[in-house]
Parts: C-alpha cells; structure tokens; sequence
C-alpha cells in the first residue's frame, strides 16, 4: 500500500509508461483536462486558467507543482475557498453520510461500520464480519448500484486513502468511501483473481465523480487509480499487471470529469455569439448575443461544450446533461 497522501506524478510516470497520459486525458473534448485554476499561473503562460494540463508541466523538476489541499499553502487554500468554495469534508463527515446511504440501500445501519466517538473525536469502527446482504440483493448488486460525487474535488467521497482534512492515511480495511465500499465486497466474494479483477472494473465503472478544477480532478482520479493498486496488494501482494492498471486509469478517465455542474458543461466553454446586422446608412453593426443557457440560465439551452460521460452497461456514450430533468 502506498503510504504517501501526495501521489507523485513522476511516480506514476516511471511505474506505469502511459498511464498518467491516461489520467490527463478529457474524453469529452478529447483533449488533456486544463488548470480552470488561476493558482498557478505564477508558473509562466502553461500554467494559465485554459491551458492544458500535460505531463511536462508536472514531472522532472516540476514533479510537486500539484499536491493536495492539506499540503497546500495556506494562502493558496484561502484563494481556492473564495474562489471556488474549497472546503473538503472530513472523512468521518463522508463516513456518516455514506452510511445514510448504504443504510437506505441495506434497510439495515452499520453494514460497514459503527459510527464511534472517542474522547471528543469522531470516527468509526469497520464492522469485522462479513457482509451480508438483504433479501432479493446480491453482492453484484451492491457493485453494480451506480454512485455519483458531485462537485468532488480530491473525492474524498469516493475513496478515502486519506483524510483530506488531517492527511492522515486511513488503512483499506477501514475506508469508508463510495468506492471502498465496493471493493471491499468485491474483496470478500472474489478470491479468484479473474473474478476480483472483473467484479473490480465492476466497481470502478459504476463510480461516477465530476469537478472544475483540474488539479484536484487530477488528484481524484490518481487516488483512485491508487486504490486499485492498494486493494490488489491487500488482496493478492505485490502489483498487477500494467494492462490492468492501464484499464481501471481509462474507466477513471470516463467516469471522473471536467465539468461546470451548473451548467454540464466544459468549464467556461459557453461564450457570446456576434450578431452582424447591416444598416444602409450606418454600416455593420455586430451584436454580442450572449449564450441562451447562461442568460435564461437554462441548463438544456447552453452553447458551450455538454460533457459526454459512458455508460458502461449500454457500452455507449451520452451527453450527461441528458441526465438531468
Ligand atoms: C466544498 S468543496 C467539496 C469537495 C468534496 N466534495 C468534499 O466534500 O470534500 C467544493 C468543490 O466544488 C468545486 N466546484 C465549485 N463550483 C463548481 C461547479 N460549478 N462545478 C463543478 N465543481 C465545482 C470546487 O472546485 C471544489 O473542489
């Protein structure tokens, strides 16, 4: 298990030839996810708020340009909260309210864990036996349950390698989010490794997340490429096989996207249209018509860039303001 809350890009790099590629692409414009951040501008002119996010800007010398928000100054964490309302929930917070969840799905509480609070902390106990499921549910059932975080920055919801608050590491045996909770079912049901690693790629494509910001898209994505490779070592030792690796990165990079959720779209990808009127006597005239969906603000009327997403069980691609009614 890697015990770093700051996943390396020059790690991956080396380890993995072509999966950090992966990790960087947009399947929506089939382009690299860009900064939508002005943080790093400071950098020099690839690092402004449209720029592309490519390797050469975070590896070499540059490998530490993108760290966690625990890890970030805290000026800059100041600048991402007004900017963006960059507050991450502690785990125990996520805890409780994927319990709420899972309670509705199990019509039970406490499949995975008791919550506990221990000298004025708050955390939780992971339940030691084996799961079971309610009647007419099965444990494929649990993994195939489609699951969404919104506005997700690191996606602390999904998968908690670490507390976003504290940075503290939190072992696999007692994770809590979205995503590791499925593969702890998968984990208990699954000891053929053929079996594990479809009912695996199971998990990761029912896991859906999407963010503005492409660092911390970045970093979310990378965490749970990460907990791919925890959970096998935890399962199996050592590591899998670079084509399984390259495999769960590409379902992460359909199922983890760029986008502004108040709109479906890619981040500031709306924009005005010129009007050109002629007029005998004063000439040309251009009007500015502003996008309808900003203006009306009406999410089905935007000309920017709806995001496609993938639905896996269908094995197509669908806008996924589709989605929304
Ligand atoms: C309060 S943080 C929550 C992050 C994470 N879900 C958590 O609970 O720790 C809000 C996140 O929403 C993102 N965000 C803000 N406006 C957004 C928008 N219009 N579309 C998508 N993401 C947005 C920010 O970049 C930030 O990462």
């Amino acid at each position: 298990m890697s015990n770093e809350v700051d996943i390396l890009e020059n790690d991956i790099r080396e380890r993995f030839p072509e999966v950090l590629e992966t990790l960087l692409c947009d399947r929506t414009t089939k382009k690299n996810i860009f900064w939508a951040t002005d943080n790093y501008r400071r950098l020099g002119r690839d690092y402004k708020f449209m720029s592309p996010i490519t390797s050469n800007l975070i590896t070499g010398k540059k490998g530490d340009v993108i760290t966690p928000r625990v890890k970030k100054s805290l000026a800059v964490q100041k600048a991402r909260s007004k900017d963006m309302a960059e507050v991450f929930t502690p785990a125990w917070v996520c805890n409780a309210q994927n319990n709420l969840i899972d309670d509705a799905w199990f019509g039970r509480e406490n499949a995975f864990n008791k919550e506990v609070r221990n000298d004025g902390v708050n955390g939780w106990e992971a339940t030691k036996e084996k799961i079971t499921f309610p009647e007419g549910k099965s444990w494929k059932d649990y993994v195939l349950d489609i699951r969404l975080e919104i506005t997700c920055g690191e996606a602390p919801y999904v998968t908690s390698r670490y507390d976003a608050t504290t940075g503290n590491i939190i072992p696999v045996g007692e994770r809590i989010g979205i995503l590791d909770r499925k593969l702890r079912v998968v984990n208990e049901n699954c000891d053929a490794k053929d079996a594990w690693l479809a009912a695996v790629e199971d998990a990761y494509k029912s896991t859906y997340a999407y963010e503005w910001q492409g660092d911390s898209l970045l970093l979310a994505r990378e965490a749970m490429l990460y907990a791919f490779l925890d959970n096998y070592a935890y399962k199996f030792g050592g590591e899998p096989e670079l084509a399984y690796i390259q495999k769960i990165a590409d379902i992460v990079s359909w199922n983890v996207w760029q986008m502004d959720g108040l709109k479906c779209v890619v981040p500031c990808s709306c924009k005005d249209v010129e009007e050109v009127s002629s007029d005998l006597f004063a000439g040309d005239k251009v009007t500015k018509i502003p996008c309808e969906g900003c203006a009306k603000e009406n999410i089905k009327k935007h000309n920017g860039i709806y995001c496609k997403i993938k639905d896996w069980q269908e094995n197509k691609v669908i806008q996924f303001e589709s989605l929304v009614k």
